[in-house]
């Protein structure tokens, strides 16, 4: 059997064209995969090792854009932080309330989770005045969802659109506790008004529809934060005038990056992967739950817990999978995998429906719009719901000219999709991958056999 040939080009304007060609008889995926650190643990390590005492040290910190953007703002607000690698980060925290005023704007490129959670931090830090923006995706990304219950804090933030869109600006103050039931399940939203509640005199509480991914509570509880949890009616609440110390946290590989190989793997046949150090905290596991309703072949091996955090090595199989319907409480713990499970269902038998995902419209790009168009674009047949998809499988897909609009999981959604379509595929501004994958490509070429 052929290797597909995989080649990065740079384009004039500093772009990267990621062209797919599959040889006509086929490939197959083989190997074991070490997959990045977990985005969404990897900024929490670096906030949390900045407002707390003394060092926390960083083992398999995700070096990709977006933990890059969250280091760099946190160096702005006093905290040291060494030269980023997956070895061992070292953070020099600044303890609680210590922010210095930045001397210039706070910018957190590409990151929602960045500027949503660093807002809960800034505007409870009395006395001191900072701005935030981002890239042109981060600008136009709903604030709303943050300002609003830190307004009720008594937080004061200005910005665009009625204080809610970035650039935006902050005048710390001392914050008062509220019970905020958030109308969205998100753990954006949860955590920063958790870390808001951190400097806050009293008790601060968020109540969500359904859980969201739990790595704050986690890791607030390990650095020292006094948290309580009600699982039945999905409640944290935390202690305010915390005072938090600095710890060794460990970074699982990222569960939303494994989701590409774990597809991939199902859908090329002929394929068997080992995907390893999978973190596995079962409020991200969704992925796993509809592959495997979709019939995938796929096996939890060697399954440990480190560092507060469950992990697992993921083998994956080819099979033929079936459509499933993917709605309501799971959504959340899988948000951010919808884009490759879209590709899933490209290639499985029957119409998979995905709903209660309107969510996904104001991610990175509208994947809703943007998956259904770039894959229609390659033959598939998906159709949009206003809040997810409608996927009739079994359709073969065909090259084409794709493009990711900037968001890095439509661009490696695409790249996996372009292994199972006939010539040539070629994914526009693939370079977005670098946000939660620097070594994506790498990775494509060793396993494609
Ligand atoms: C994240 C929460 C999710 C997710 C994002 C990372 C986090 O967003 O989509 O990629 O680290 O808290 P929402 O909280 O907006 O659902």
């Amino acid at each position: 059997m052929l290797a597909a040939i995989i080649t990065l080009q740079t384009q004039e304007n500093a772009s990267q064209n990621l062209i797919i060609q599959r040889p006509p008889s086929g490939l197959s995926l083989q190997g074991r995969i070490s997959i990045p650190g977990d985005k969404s643990i990897s900024h929490r390590a670096l906030m949390l090792g900045a407002i707390a005492e003394g060092e926390t040290e960083i083992q398999g910190l995700l070096l990709g854009e977006d933990p890059r953007s969250t280091a760099h703002c946190f160096q702005a607000l006093g905290a040291e932080i060494s030269e980023l690698n997956t070895q061992l980060v070292r953070v020099k925290g600044i303890g609680l309330g210590n922010f210095q005023e930045p001397m210039d704007v706070l910018n957190a490129g590409n990151s929602g989770t960045t500027i949503r959670l660093m807002l809960g931090l800034l505007a409870s830090h009395p006395g001191r005045f900072f701005t935030v923006t981002g890239d042109d995706s981060l600008r136009s990304r709903p604030m709303s969802r943050v300002v609003k219950p830190l307004q009720q804090m008594s937080a004061e933030i200005w910005g665009r659109n009625s204080n809610t869109l970035a650039p935006l600006a902050v005048q710390g103050q001392a914050l008062k506790p509220i019970h905020y039931h958030s109308p969205i399940a998100s753990a954006q939203v949860k955590s920063c008004i958790l870390l808001a509640g951190l400097n806050t005199e009293g008790k601060t509480t968020v109540t969500e529809p359904a859980l969201s991914r739990d790595h704050s509570e986690r890791m607030l509880k390990a650095f020292g934060a006094e948290l309580s949890i009600d699982p039945e009616t999905n409640s944290v609440t935390v202690t305010g005038n915390a005072k938090l110390y600095g710890q060794k946290v460990v970074v699982p590989g990222d569960i939303s990056s494994a989701a590409f190989w774990l597809v991939a793997g199902s859908i090329v046949p002929g394929s068997e992967l080992v995907v390893e150090n999978v973190g596995v905290n079962p409020t991200r596991t969704g992925i796993l739950e509809a592959l495997a309703m979709m019939g995938a072949d796929i096996q939890l091996e060697n399954q440990r817990e480190v560092a507060g955090e469950p992990v697992a090595d993921v083998r994956v199989r080819s099979s033929q999978l079936k459509s499933c319907t993917i709605a309501g409480d799971i959504i959340p713990r899988l948000i951010d995998e919808i884009p490759i499970l879209a590709v899933a269902a490209t290639f499985a038998q029957g119409t998979t429906i995905i709903r209660d995902a309107a969510e996904l419209r104001v991610k990175e790009s509208d994947r809703i719009t943007v998956m259904a168009q770039q894959l229609n674009k390659m033959g598939a047949k998906v159709t949009e719901l206003p809040d997810g998809m409608e996927i009739t499988g079994g359709t073969a897909l065909v090259g084409a000219e794709v493009d990711s609009h900037t968001d890095h999981r439509i661009g490696m959604s695409l790249a996996i999709a372009a292994l199972n379509a006939s010539g040539t595929t070629t994914i526009h501004r693939a370079e977005a991958a670098a946000i939660s994958y620097p070594n994506f490509t790498s990775t494509l070429k060793e396993v494609c056999r």
